[in-house]
């Protein structure tokens, strides 16, 4: 049996070409799972999972929880609003509480890049990064590239834009390590200043010209701009922004094809991408959301199934 060379998921970077096919083969299979009347399998019966959220989360922990539900894993969920950490508490003080109680894997989202390496390196227990700062957010990368795989029918030579705020997109360098890994060629779109300096040795395209880019590619991926993790202001105002790098249906009708359009969420409507656009039948925006519960479930069972 293919085995995960990984004890834990803290990046795409670290992980092989491989690893990401059988997260594929094995969402594949917990994808139908999920379908049918019963949706519930014994696989991490007797595994308990914790989710620790220092930071602030819909989709991610929601879709983590059901995959560990659907898995028949014991969960405890841990958010950093309504936690000790408020006193004072270390991150290494409050996982190896949580572990004390007999947790064995821990999904943990941080606003701090590398918190997930340094929690491996310090705490007896299976990491899976849910996004750390502006570094990784490894199963975002996952369940994107799984749509993309579903709705196209491969990965491997594939055109696909990311557009916006690559600078502060922890989902922006995953896609990047995970798209290539299998054999995408990838693009970053925006403003000079939200593309990081030197990108291109990442073996990317860059372009600032939305429109070129979007006859380039076969799938558009629209970011949202995080205010949240920018300290100086990137450029002179949202509706600029909106007019110069804003998906709408406008842009759509001027290409002579159709491409694939995504979004990780959340979505700032009217800002990145307006809602004809997010909710038409060339997005696969809530596809994405699906998939990501059989990807997660794929992930934590694979990385249990190492212990065996
Ligand atoms: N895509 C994503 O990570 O969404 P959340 O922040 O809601 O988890």
């Amino acid at each position: 049996m293919k085995k995960f060379s990984q004890p834990h998921l803290l990046g795409i970077k670290n992980i092989t070409a491989s690893d990401i096919e059988l997260v594929f083969e094995t969402a594949d299979n917990f994808k139908a799972i999920i379908n049918r009347p019963i949706k519930k399998v014994p696989s991490l019966r007797d595994v308990t999972v914790a989710n620790v959220f220092f930071e602030n989360s819909t989709r991610t922990r929601i879709s983590f929880e059901l995959a560990q539900k659907r898995l028949s894993a014991d969960v405890v969920n841990f958010s950093a609003s309504s936690s000790s950490v408020s006193k004072g508490e270390t991150l290494i003080d409050t996982v190896n509480n949580i572990l004390a109680m007999k947790v064995e894997m821990v999904v943990m989202r941080h606003p701090a890049p590398g918190a997930c390496v340094f929690l491996a390196n310090h705490v007896q227990a299976q990491i899976i990064n849910a996004g750390d700062g502006t570094h990784e957010h490894p199963t975002q990368a996952l369940l994107d590239a799984y749509s993309i795989r579903e709705k196209l029918g491969s990965v491997a030579g594939k055109k696909v834009v990311i557009v916006g705020d690559i600078t502060h997109s922890r989902v922006a360098l995953s896609n990047i390590y995970c798209l290539q890994k299998l054999g995408a060629q990838v693009m970053v779109c925006g403003p000079t200043t939200l593309i990081p300096k030197h990108i291109e040795k990442l073996g990317v395209k860059v372009e600032h010209d939305l429109m070129k880019a979007l006859n380039w590619c076969d799938v558009a991926n629209m970011l949202r701009i995080q205010l949240e993790r920018q300290d100086i202001k990137y450029f002179p105002s949202l509706r600029e922004y909106s007019m110069l790098y804003g998906l709408d249906k406008q842009r759509l009708d001027q290409l002579n094809k159709e491409i694939v359009i995504m979004h990780p969420g959340p979505i700032n409507r009217g800002v990145e991408i307006t809602s004809d656009v997010a909710d038409s039948k060339h997005s696969i925006i809530l596809d994405q959301v699906e998939n990501g519960v059989a990807t997660r479930m794929a992930v934590m069972y694979l990385l249990a199934g190492q212990k065996g």
